[in-house]
Order: C-alpha cells, then sequence, then structure tokens
C-alpha cells in the first residue's frame, strides 16, 4: 500500500503544489483497499488496532482520524503556559485496570487526587468541616450512597426493574432540599456522571460506580499532571504497534460509511475513498446522534432507537489563570448556589500543593444543563460568570481578573457532541446490545460494520478504560470475522455467543477479565 506517497500532498499549503499535480490528482482520485478499516483514532480505536495486529495477527488495517493527532477526547489546551487536559483527566479506580498499567509503563507523571480535600462555600460564605454543607456530603456518602449501593444490588439480583437514581436515593432516605443537599448531591452524582439522578439509571449508576471503584480492587483516583498530556497513553500503546505510523491517516474527516453484504466503503472531506472488507466505528455516541456522518444505507430502526434513547452527558472545565492565588491549598472547593443547583459548584485546584504548584490556575466544572448553557454564551460571558461566583466565594476585593481564561465547547463540536455516556433512567441493556451490534448483509457472516466506543462499554461506560476494553473486544469479534468468516474458529455460528460473555484472557491478552451480563 503507497498511501503514503500521496497523503503529504494535503499536509502542504496549496501554493507550493504546482498545478499539474493538482490537474492530475482530482478530488476523487485517491482510493485505498484494506482488509479492516477503523474509524477513529481514540482509545478505543487504538486499543482495537493493538489487539487485531498484536493479538490476532490481523496486520491490513487502516486507521481514519479527523484530528492532527491520536487521542481523541484525551485531549490538550493550554492556560499560561501550562499544557492542561480539557478532556479525560484521572485514571480513575487503580489495582487492576488497564489505563493505571500503562501510565505506569509510559512513566506518565500523575499523583493521588483527594475528593475529600474540600474547601466548604454557601452564599454565607467559607465554612470548615463542620458545616452545614460537609455535613450533608458525609450523610449522602457514609449513609445514603451505601444504603442505595446495597439496595440496587438487591434489586439487580431479585430481576427487580430499575429505578431512576433520584427514586433510588429517595428509598434510601434522601429527599434534598436544601442549598447544601443539592450540592452534596451534585457533587456525589451529577459531577461524575455528568447528568442529574432523575435522568440517571440506579443501577446502571452503581454498577458503573462498583466496577471501578471496588471491582478493581484500589478505589483511588490519580490525576495526570504531564506537560506531555494524558493522551501519552494512547500514542504510546499505538507505538506499539509495527509500522502503526504508516496505518493512520490524519486530518481525514469521515462523511460517509457505505455497508454491504461484501464490505465497507468510507468517503471522507478530502476525497479519499478507503474500501474495506470489514470496518470498525468508534465515534463518540453523540457523532452517531447527531446524523454528523452519514450511513448508507441509513442503521436500521433497531439500532437507530438504541442511539437514541443513550446520554451523551456533557462535562465541561473551565480553566483559569490569575495573577494571584486567593484561594487555599485545598483540592477542591464545593460551593453550594442557593438558587441554581450545580451552578458554578465545583471547583479544582491546579496550585494545591505535589500538583501544579506556582501556576495560580484553578478550573470550575459545569455539567448537563449548566454546561449547555455555557457553550452557548460567548467567551466573555462565561468568564464574567465565573469570576463572579469566585468573588461571592472569596469576597470580591480579594479576586482580581483573570490573565488567562479557557474552556473547550464539547456539545457543539461536531467530532464529539459532549463528553461521555451516562446510563438513562429507562435505558436497557438490549439497547446496548443493539447499539454494538454490527450491520452488513442479512446473515450472520455477513457482519461487516462493527460499532465500539466508551458508550458500549456495559460495566466502565464513561471512562478511558471502558474505551480500552471495548476496543478489544470488538476487534476479537472482527478478527474472527477476518479470519474465520464470522464463525468460531471450530466452524460454529458466533450467533448464541454474548459479546459480554467472551473471555478475552482466551486469546492470551494480558488485562482480560471475564465480563458477565448486567442486569436485565
Ligand atoms: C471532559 C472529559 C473528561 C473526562 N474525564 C475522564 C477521566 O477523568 N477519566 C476517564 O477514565 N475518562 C474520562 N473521560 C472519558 C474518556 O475520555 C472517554 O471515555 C474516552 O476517551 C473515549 O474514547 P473513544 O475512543 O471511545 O472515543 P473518542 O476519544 O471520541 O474517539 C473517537 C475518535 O473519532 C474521531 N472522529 C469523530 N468523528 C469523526 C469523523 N467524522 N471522521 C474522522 N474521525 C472522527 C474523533 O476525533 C476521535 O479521535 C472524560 C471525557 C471528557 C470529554
Ligand atoms: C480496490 O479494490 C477494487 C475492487 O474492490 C478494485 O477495483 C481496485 O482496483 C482496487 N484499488 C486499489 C488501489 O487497489
Ligand atoms: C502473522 O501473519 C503473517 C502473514 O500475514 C505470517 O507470516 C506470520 O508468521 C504470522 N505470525 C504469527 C506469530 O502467527
Ligand atoms: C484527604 O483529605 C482529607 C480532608 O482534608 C484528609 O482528612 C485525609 O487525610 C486526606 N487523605 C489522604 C489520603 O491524604
Ligand atoms: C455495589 O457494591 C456494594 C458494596 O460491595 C454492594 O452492597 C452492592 O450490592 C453492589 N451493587 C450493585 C448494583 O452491584
Ligand atoms: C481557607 O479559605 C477561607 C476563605 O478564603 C478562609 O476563611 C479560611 O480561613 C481558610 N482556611 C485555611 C485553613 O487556610
Amino acid at each position: 500500500m503507497h498511501f503514503r506517497s500521496i497523503l503529504p500532498l494535503s499536509l502542504l499549503p496549496l501554493s507550493l503544489l504546482p498545478l499539474t499535480t493538482l490537474a492530475l490528482r482530482p478530488r476523487d482520485e485517491r482510493v485505498l483497499n484494506t482488509t479492516v478499516l477503523i474509524l477513529g483514532g481514540g482509545m478505543t480505536g487504538v486499543s482495537a488496532a493493538h489487539s487485531l495486529a498484536i493479538d490476532r495477527n490481523i496486520t491490513d488495517f487502516l486507521v481514519l482520524e479527523a484530528r492532527h493527532e491520536l487521542g481523541g477526547r484525551v485531549q490538550q489546551g493550554k492556560i499560561g503556559d501550562l499544557n492542561i487536559e480539557l478532556g479525560a483527566n484521572w485514571v480513575e479506580g487503580l489495582g487492576t485496570n488497564p489505563i493505571w498499567t500503562l501510565a505506569q509503563k509510559y512513566g506518565i507523571n500523575n499523583r493521588y487526587s483527594n475528593w475529600s480535600n474540600i474547601d466548604y462555600f454557601t452564599e454565607d460564605g467559607w465554612q470548615d468541616e463542620t458545616g452545614s454543607l460537609a455535613q450533608a456530603l458525609t450523610r449522602y456518602e457514609e449513609d445514603v450512597f451505601i444504603k442505595a449501593s446495597a439496595d440496587a444490588g438487591r434489586r439487580k439480583a431479585l430481576g427487580l426493574p430499575d429505578l431512576s437514581m433520584k427514586a433510588g436515593l429517595r428509598v434510601a432516605g434522601w429527599n434534598p432540599l436544601t442549598p447544601e443537599e443539592r450540592a452534596a448531591e451534585y457533587f456525589s452524582h451529577d459531577w461524575e456522571q455528568a447528568e442529574p439522578p432523575v435522568e440517571s439509571s440506579f443501577i446502571g449508576t452503581i454498577e458503573v460506580y462498583n466496577e471501578t471503584f471496588i471491582e478493581f480492587g484500589n478505589s483511588d483516583n490519580h490525576l495526570v499532571i504531564d506537560q506531555g498530556g494524558y493522551k501519552q497513553v494512547i500514542i504510546k500503546y499505538g507505538d506499539e504497534i509495527p509500522n502503526f505510523q504508516d496505518k493512520v491517516l490524519f486530518n481525514e474527516v469521515v462523511e460517509t460509511i457505505e455497508y454491504r453484504s461484501d464490505g465497507v466503503t468510507v468517503k471522507t472531506a478530502s476525497g479519499l475513498t478507503v474500501n474495506a472488507e470489514y470496518a470498525l466505528c468508534t465515534f463518540s455516541l453523540g457523532v452517531l446522534q447527531h446524523d454528523d456522518v452519514a450511513f448508507e444505507p441509513a442503521l436500521p430502526d433497531w439500532k437507530q432507537d438504541a442511539i437514541a434513547n443513550f446520554h451523551l452527558a456533557t462535562y465541561m472545565k473551565i480553566f483559569a489563570k490569575f495573577p494571584t492565588k486567593f484561594w487555599n491549598d485545598t483540592e477542591f472547593a464545593l460551593y453550594a448556589d442557593a438558587d441554581e443547583r450545580g451552578y458554578y459548584a465545583v471547583w479544582q485546584s491546579l496550585d494545591a500543593p505535589g500538583f501544579y504548584e506556582g501556576s495560580k490556575s484553578i478550573f470550575a466544572t459545569l455539567t448537563s444543563d449548566a454546561a449547555y448553557h455555557a457553550e452557548l454564551q460567548t467567551d466573555e460571558e462565561v468568564q464574567a460568570d465565573f469570576v463572579a461566583v469566585l468573588r461571592d466565594m472569596y469576597g470580591a476585593e480579594n479576586v482580581p481578573d483573570p490573565i488567562d481564561f479557557t474552556f473547550p465547547r464539547w456539545t457543539l463540536d461536531p467530532l464529539f457532541r459532549g463528553t461521555f455516556t451516562n446510563w438513562g433512567a429507562g435505558v436497557t441493556v438490549k439497547q446496548q446490545d443493539d447499539m454494538r451490534a454490527p450491520v452488513g448483509g442479512d446473515a450472520e457472516t455477513e457482519r461487516r460494520l462493527f460499532f465500539a466506543g466508551e458508550h458500549t462499554s456495559r460495566k466502565y461506560f464513561g471512562y478511558l478504560h471502558g474505551a480500552f476494553f471495548e476496543g478489544r473486544m470488538a476487534a476479537h469479534n472482527l478478527g474472527d470475522c477476518v479470519l474465520f468468516n464470522c464463525m468460531e474458529s471450530d466452524g460454529t455460528t458466533l450467533a448464541k455467543r454474548d459479546a459480554m460473555e467472551f473471555e478475552l484472557n482466551k486469546v492470551g491478552a494480558t488485562h482480560g477479565r471475564l465480563r458477565k451480563r448486567m442486569w436485565g
């Protein structure tokens, strides 16, 4: 395959290209053929490529990525001179979490992040850990959540229907009324799931919590503080794949995905056409929901329903650098706004001891409606709201104007359309299976276009490790098609195999775990 000789042309400024070269290369001339085409160079795409090449020895594949680098939702921005993480930032749950293994293997700098190290603020000002806000948080974490967890486990075991998280918490005795109770609930629930309890599945929320914070064997979170970026986990994992740099095509925005019983044809905005025997689409749930890519034929109704019913939540970090550090050495600040639940409620210092000391930088996180609202505001309006809350918290006289200010608009970005998946109340396991299910011809041996991403993870939706496991899972399923014509290696049909019960360890993968079917 000699596309490398073609590709650099698209990177040259037009003025450097002889006119004849352009004339000889009309938009639609560039056609590549490959066995497997991976769409998207985030964690899922790179994990799938790694598994295809290294676990299954399938080396004829290509990756198409719209951006200029690997990483997807793991990407950096800048505040002052400091590189910061606009997307994923924590390794959540250590222990056997494969991302933790990789972060250590690649020497990516990180530090224990203490989610209990909080300064508390209400509209009446600062409180210590004996105040009403800390008390509300303690009650939620140490009483209500424990009861709710056990109840969700009981309901799952009995096969009872799911509830909303709101209802599950109410059954556990939690009826938040005060600003402090509402802020405590926001910090414990929304700040992790990025949607409010009423929109979240009860069993799904507890289950995803248990899998990451209990089953990995170490519930700690480490914040990546590496100027090279958290994305190095993905880039260095890619570097382990032989000749990977020759297989990834950057700056290629996929516009159409045509699937048939005998293959897949993908066209990009630059005029590239790729024919593949099989393809794996790892675009975010939001990209699928917003019709940013055209499928030909349209995806079947059962799949469109599943895509529509899942939630891609939004978790928006807003960063500022100030001329002075007017806040304490505490890692977090929690603010209970009297009127609007979750309004600039959670603050995180980058200047805390052991992090980027001296950076005079801090960020707030908005989720859901507050984030959607801010994305539609101008930068100046967002900065004004951000500073106004800090002035309420720390006193107007102590808070100068920021010297730098930045935030991403994830929901408006056609490459993402949100940040990570939340399991919505009323969403079924069957719908997730439908979202993951391949399409192609009618017969099972005609599966051609596969789907994977953090959103297809039963146990770890929303997390980087979810994307890691799903990419590998998809590579195994797709690999069975490449190697055995979509049959088991012994020639039996795959039809009865539940993807989630497939044991990854059987092909010698290092991080494999037996994945059991969850609720429903
Ligand atoms: C703000 C934020 C905070 C997060 N915090 C954490 C955290 O602390 N810890 C954690 O574990 N997880 C966190 N996550 C979740 C984690 O980042 C994701 O689960 C994971 O990165 C998803 O990987 P993916 O490969 O499934 O999807 P993506 O990373 O979205 O990869 C898909 C790729 O497809 C590309 N693409 C999209 N459309 C097209 C197109 N038309 N043509 C070509 N390419 C296209 C995209 O550019 C992208 O590179 C966070 C995410 C965000 C956004
Ligand atoms: C790609 O495959 C098609 C048929 O599937 C064939 O007609 C074409 O010549 C191939 N192109 C290249 C560049 O190999
Ligand atoms: C991988 O496949 C190639 C052919 O594509 C073959 O030459 C090689 O021996 C295989 N390696 C392993 C470890 O099976
Ligand atoms: C986390 O912070 C809390 C509150 O400041 C403190 O009591 C606790 O010891 C800290 N935990 C660790 C492991 O540092
Ligand atoms: C989650 O873990 C807790 C504590 O081990 C357990 O009581 C509960 O049953 C689990 N819940 C679910 C839904 O798995
Ligand atoms: C932390 O900050 C608040 C508000 O700025 C202040 O009132 C309080 O005394 C500080 N506490 C410590 C321990 O520095």
